[in-house]
C-alpha cells in the first residue's frame, strides 16, 4: 500500500454495522463524535445525545471523569472500560495524558486489575484457553473476531509481575501489554490479541472465591502441562501463521523451557526474558557512558537468579564479549545471588542458564565464614568492587543503606538498578539510594517512582520498563512483512533485541545531560519506538531473517506509515 493508500484507508471506511450494533462495537463506536450524516446513513438518530463533538472534546470529558475517580483501581476500570466502548478515544486519552495513565493502564495499577479480574470483569476481550478444553485451540483461535492477528501477548498467569498465581486474571496482563503494542508501537488494536492459557490456579484465595471466573482446579503440571502447551502452539501455527507470539508472566520454572523450546519453530519471544534484558542492557550501556567508563570496566551482581536475571546477564555477556572480552572474562564479570545464596560452581541446585554464572568455587572458597554455607548480598559487596547492582528478586528492601554505602565506597558512580515490581517489591527506593550514595548513584526503576528531591535539585526516575523495547519490535515485525498475504520474518533473534537495546541506549537524554534520566521520557516513547523499530529491522535484514530495503530512507517512511494512530476515518455504508 501506498502512503496515500494508507492515509486514504484512515480517512475513509466502509462499515457494515448499523445502529446499536454500530454503537457497541468499540473498534467502531465513535460516541457523540459520530457527524450528522454517519447518524443518518447508519440509523443512529435519537440514539445519542444532539450535540456533536470532536475527538478533542470528548477527550476533555473523558478527562475530567478520570479525574473524578478516587483509587488506583477505579481508574483502571474506567480506561479499561472506555478500552471496550470506544477504542479510538481511549487510545487518544492514553496519548494525550501518557505519563499519568501509562501506570494505570499497565504497572504497577495492573497488578491490582489482575487480582480484582473476576470482580471487575465486565465484557469479553481475548480469548481464554482453558484446560478442559485442550482439544479444540484451533477452533478457540479461530473464533477471534478479527481474520489478522499481528501480535499476540499469552499468559498462563502463573507468575503475575511480582504478585504470583493469578490463575485466568493473569489476562490482565496481555491486556495491557497489547494496549501499550498500539499507543507505542502503533499495532493497529484490531490486530493484537490477548490470550489467557487457564491451566487452573494453585492461589488458594482465588480457589476460595465464589466469584472466580477461571477453571477451579490445581494447576497442571509435568507433561500434561507440556503437551497443552504443545497443542497451543500448534494451533497458532496453523491458524495464525506469521504472528508475533509474546510469552508474558510465565513462572520462572516454565519461562525459559518454553523458549527454548519454541524459539527456532515460530516468530517468538518471551518478555521477561528478551524484553527486561533488552531494556537492562540499553540502560546499563547508557549509565555506563554516563558514569565516564566503559563496559569491560564493569562486574556485575545481581540479586534474584530467575528468568529475567539470567536474560539480563546474557545480554550483558554478549555485549561483553562484543566488545573484546572472551566468554570465560565475560563470566567472571557475573555475581549473581538467589534465595540460596551466591551461584558458585558447588552448588548442585543450578539450571544449565544459572551454572553459566556460577563463580567457580575456589574463587570464593575464602569468603566463607567458620561455619557459614552460603554467601549473601552483603558478602559480596564486601568482597567485589560491584560497579553496577541489579535487582531482580522480589525482595522488597533488600538493597540496605550499608550495601549500598559499601558500594559506593568503592566507585564513584555506583549503577544501582532495583528492578522488581511491583512497587512494593522494589529493592531500594530511588530517595534512599540518592541519599545514601550522596547524588551519585545511576539509578533505574522497575516500577515508576516519583522525581527525588536531592541536594536542590529535582532528579527525575527512569523507570526500566520494557515498554521501551516490545512494542517497537512489534513494529519491526509489522514493516518487515512484504505484505499482508505474504510472510514476513519467521523468528525473533537475540541480535534483534540487542539492537533495539542499544538504539535505546544511543537515545538516551543523559548523555547529552548528565543530570538528565538514564531514558527517554515516556511522551516520547511513540518517535523512540520509529527508531528502534529501524535498528531491528535493520539488523533483521542485515542477518537475512527478512529481505532488504531499498534504502534506509524507504525502511524509516515504511515504519512510520505502519504506525497506527488514533483517530475517526469517516464512514459510508456498503453500496447498494
Ligand atoms: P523468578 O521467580 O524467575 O526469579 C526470582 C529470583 O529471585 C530467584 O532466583 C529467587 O531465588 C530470587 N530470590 C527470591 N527471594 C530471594 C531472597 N530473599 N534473596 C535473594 N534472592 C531471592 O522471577 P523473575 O521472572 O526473574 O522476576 C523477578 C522480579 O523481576 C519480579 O519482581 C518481576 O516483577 C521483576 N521483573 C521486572 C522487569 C522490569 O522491570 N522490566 C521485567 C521482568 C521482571
Amino acid at each position: 500500500m501506498s502512503l496515500n493508500e494508507i492515509a486514504q484507508a484512515h480517512l475513509v471506511r466502509t462499515v457494515r454495522l448499523r445502529g446499536m450494533d454500530l454503537l457497541n462495537n468499540p473498534a467502531l463506536n465513535k460516541g457523540t463524535a459520530f457527524s450528522r450524516d454517519e447518524r443518518e446513513s447508519f440509523g443512529l438518530q435519537g440514539l445519542l445525545p444532539p450535540v456533536i463533538e470532536s475527538l478533542d472534546d470528548q477527550c476533555i470529558r473523558a478527562y475530567q471523569a478520570f479525574s473524578l475517580k478516587t483509587s488506583d483501581l477505579e481508574r483502571h476500570i474506567y480506561l479499561r472500560q472506555l478500552q471496550d466502548t470506544n477504542e479510538v478515544l481511549f487510545y487518544r486519552l492514553l496519548l494525550d495524558h501518557i505519563e499519568e495513565m501509562l501506570p494505570v493502564v499497565y504497572t504497577p495499577v495492573v497488578a491490582l486489575g489482575c487480582q480484582e479480574f473476576s470482580h471487575i470483569y465486565r465484557r469479553p476481550r481475548g480469548l481464554f484457553i482453558s484446560y478442559p478444553l485442550r482439544y479444540s485451540i484451533s477452533a478457540l483461535l479461530r473464533n477471534h473476531p478479527n481474520p489478522e492477528v499481528d501480535v499476540i501477548v499469552v499468559t498462563d498467569g502463573e507468575r503475575v509481575l511480582g504478585i504470583g498465581d493469578q490463575g485466568v486474571g493473569g489476562l490482565g496482563i496481555p491486556i495491557g501489554k497489547l494496549s501499550l503494542y498500539s499507543l507505542i508501537g502503533g499495532i493497529h488494536p484490531g490486530r493484537t490479541l490477548p490470550i489467557v492459557l487457564d491451566v487452573g490456579t494453585n492461589n488458594e484465595e482465588l480457589l476460595r472465591d465464589p466469584e472466580y471466573l477461571g477453571w477451579r482446579h490445581a494447576r497442571i503440571t509435568g507433561a500434561e502441562y507440556d503437551s497443552f502447551i504443545d497443542s497451543f502452539v500448534a494451533a497458532v501455527k496453523e491458524v495464525l501463521p506469521s504472528t508475533l507470539l509474546q510469552w508474558e508472566d510465565f513462572s520462572g520454572v516454565h519461562a525459559r523451557p518454553i523458549l527454548n523450546r519454541y524459539r527456532d519453530q515460530l516468530l517468538t519471544f518471551n518478555d521477561d526474558i528478551q524484553g527486561t534484558a533488552a531494556v537492562a542492557l540499553g540502560a546499563t550501556l547508557a549509565a555506563v557512558r554516563v558514569a565516564g567508563s566503559s563496559l569491560p570496566e564493569q562486574e556485575f551482581v545481581f540479586l534474584g537468579a530467575g528468568a529475567a536475571s539470567t536474560g539480563v546477564a546474557d545480554y550483558l555477556r554478549a555485549a561483553l564479549v562484543t566488545e573484546g572480552l572472551s566468554e570465560l572474562e565475560a563470566r567472571s564479570r557475573f555475581w549473581m545471588v538467589d534465595r540460596d545464596g551466591l551461584l558458585h560452581s558447588s552448588r548442585t541446585d543450578l539450571t544449565p542458564e544459572q551454572r553459566v554464572y556460577a563463580q567457580p568455587s575456589s574463587r570464593i572458597s575464602p569468603w566463607f565464614r567458620p561455619g557459614g554455607e552460603t554467601l549473601g548480598l552483603a558478602d559480596v559487596i564486601h568482597h567485589v568492587r560491584a560497579t553496577a547492582l541489579i535487582g531482580l528478586s522480589t525482595v522488597a528492601s533488600a538493597f540496605t543503606e550499608p550495601i549500598v554505602r559499601e558500594m559506593s565506597a568503592k566507585v564513584d558512580r555506583p549503577i544501582i538498578f532495583p528492578l522488581s515490581n511491583p512497587t512494593e517489591h522494589s529493592e531500594a527506593s530511588p530517595a534512599d539510594l540518592y541519599r545514601w550514595t550522596h547524588g551519585r548513584a545511576l539509578v533505574a526503576t522497575g516500577s515508576p517512582f516519583p522525581p527525588v528531591e536531592y541536594g536542590g535539585r529535582t532528579i527525575p526516575v527512569s523507570q526500566c520498563n520494557n515498554v521501551y523495547i516490545f512494542p517497537a519490535v512489534g513494529l519491526a515485525v509489522v514493516v518487515l512483512r512484504p505484505s499482508a498475504a505474504t510472510a514476513g520474518p519467521q523468528r525473533i533473534t537475540d541480535a534483534m533485541m540487542i539492537a533495539a537495546a542499544r538504539a535505546l541506549a544511543e537515545h538516551s537524554p543523559a548523555l547529552g545531560d548528565p543530570s538528565a534520566p538514564l531514558l527517554p521520557a515516556l511522551k516520547d516513547l511513540r518517535s523512540l519506538a520509529v527508531e528502534i523499530a529501524f535498528a531491528v529491522a535493520q539488523e533483521a535484514t542485515r542477518s537475512g531473517i527478512a529481505p532488504a530495503f531499498e534504502s534506509s530512507a524507504s525502511l524509516r517512511s515504511k515504519i512510520l506509515a505502519s504506525q497506527w494512530s488514533p483517530a475517526y476515518p469517516a464512514y459510508i455504508p456498503p453500496s447498494p
